[in-house]
């Protein structure tokens, strides 16, 4: 398996394909990427990838430590240590310096990738989303010296990383990867995938990765076949009807917050309060409800607006309600070998509709109760 990493391709073999890309990094010395937590909660981890975007490709902001290496076949990463250029600092590190954004060091690099990312977003257009920062915690600095340090920032300098932009990013082609440890195998379209889950009904399904890379790491889940649904383009739809708006189960949350503009308002609210924009940036609306976990926060909107999903196997498709979707703690209506191909919310949009969340904190936390209306 190969990927390019800080503009060198590297390649990948011999390894478990539950390998995180934050252990690889560090473990080839690229020891910058921090482990905080291993489960998406603290941005120590924050490496960019080349994606394409809605308004063309862009860095987008992910942690590493929610990643499983072949998940990376034929994409590109970059890591804190690929920002500085000709030992001068990027723009990015340098107003970290400047306004003491940094003490014990270890949440740094976090922070300056999801900054980096944010500096170079290429409809970012005047001022800095300070929220592009919300995935990113740290314990020792306070956040006002890495907030002046945000502020600070103007337009992305035209350099390297900027032209790099003006070429397309990667495709996610289908990939496979296998070693003694298990196999990963990433199908190209719906029917590969469909007749492949036929035939390996036990394989465990992984969207953006940030469910089951919580298991793997903390709970050390280990599955021996691991499909990847991330380069099916029927899942990656986004499409306004008539009578409904239907999305692809495998778009990430932050595609679906930029691309459903008219969204009813409990989406709106559930949107922000969904986790970070670093795990937003890899979680799908599929994944959410495909896991059933009951701090979900996606089901009780989506129940509110009386929301199905269109379900896929080797015997062809069914739509079923959401309500009927659920079927005990952490169980679905889903059959071995189908997948869930995209959500419908019936139109028109209830007139009111509304997302409540109490936690212990305002964002990036976990419902402590979440509630949909409409
Ligand atoms: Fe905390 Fe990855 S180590 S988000
Ligand atoms: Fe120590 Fe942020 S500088 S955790």
């Amino acid at each position: 398996m190969e990927f390019v990493l800080n503009g060198r391709r590297v390649q990948v073999e011999n390894l478990a394909p539950q390998t995180t890309l934050l252990d690889y990094l560090r473990a080839s010395g690229l020891t910058g990427s921090k482990e905080g937590c291993a489960e998406g909660e603290c941005g120590a981890c924050t490496v960019v990838l080349v994606r394409e975007g809605p308004a063309g490709t862009e860095y987008r902001g992910v942690n590493s430590c929610l990643l499983f290496l072949p998940m990376l076949a034929g994409q590109e990463v970059y890591t804190v240590e690929g920002l500085a250029q000709g030992g001068k600092l990027a723009e990015v590190q340098a107003a970290m310096v400047r306004h003491g954004g940094s003490q014990c060091g270890y949440c740094t690099p976090g922070f300056v990738m999801s900054l980096f990312a944010e500096q170079y977003r290429p409809d970012r257009g005047a001022g800095f989303d300070l929220h592009a920062l919300s995935g990113n915690l740290c314990r020792c600095t306070g956040y006002r010296p890495i907030k002046d340090a945000a502020l600070s920032l103007g337009p992305a300098p035209d350099d390297a990383f900027k032209a790099r932009l003006r070429e397309p990013a990667p495709a996610l082609g289908p990939a496979v990867y296998e070693s003694e440890q298990g196999r990963f195998v990433r199908p190209g379209s719906l029917e590969e995938c469909l007749t492949f889950l036929a035939l390996h009904p036990e394989a465990k399904l992984v969207a953006g990765g940030t469910d089951a890379a919580v298991e793997s790491n903390l709970r050390y889940r280990r599955w021996e076949l691991l499909v990847g649904l991330e380069a099916i383009p029927e899942l990656r739809i986004f499409e306004e009807h008539a009578d409904a708006v239907e999305i692809g189960a495998g778009l990430s949350l932050g595609e679906l917050e930029r691309r459903w503009k008219g969204a009813p308002q409990a989406v709106r609210d559930l949107l922000p309060l969904f986790a970070s924009p670093l795990i937003r940036n890899s979680a799908t609306l599929g994944g959410n409800l495909g896991t059933a976990s009951p701090i979900g926060d996606s089901p009780p909107v989506l129940l509110a607006l009386d929301a199905a999903v269109r379900i896929a196997g080797k015997d062809g498709e069914r739509v079923v309600s959401l309500a009927e979707f659920f079927k005990a703690y952490r169980q679905t209506a889903l059959g071995r070998g189908e997948v869930i191909v995209s959500v419908r919310v019936p139109k028109p949009y209830p007139v009111h509709s509304r997302f409540y969340k109490v936690a212990k904190r305002r964002m990036d936390d976990i419902s402590t109760v979440a509630a949909g209306f409409a």
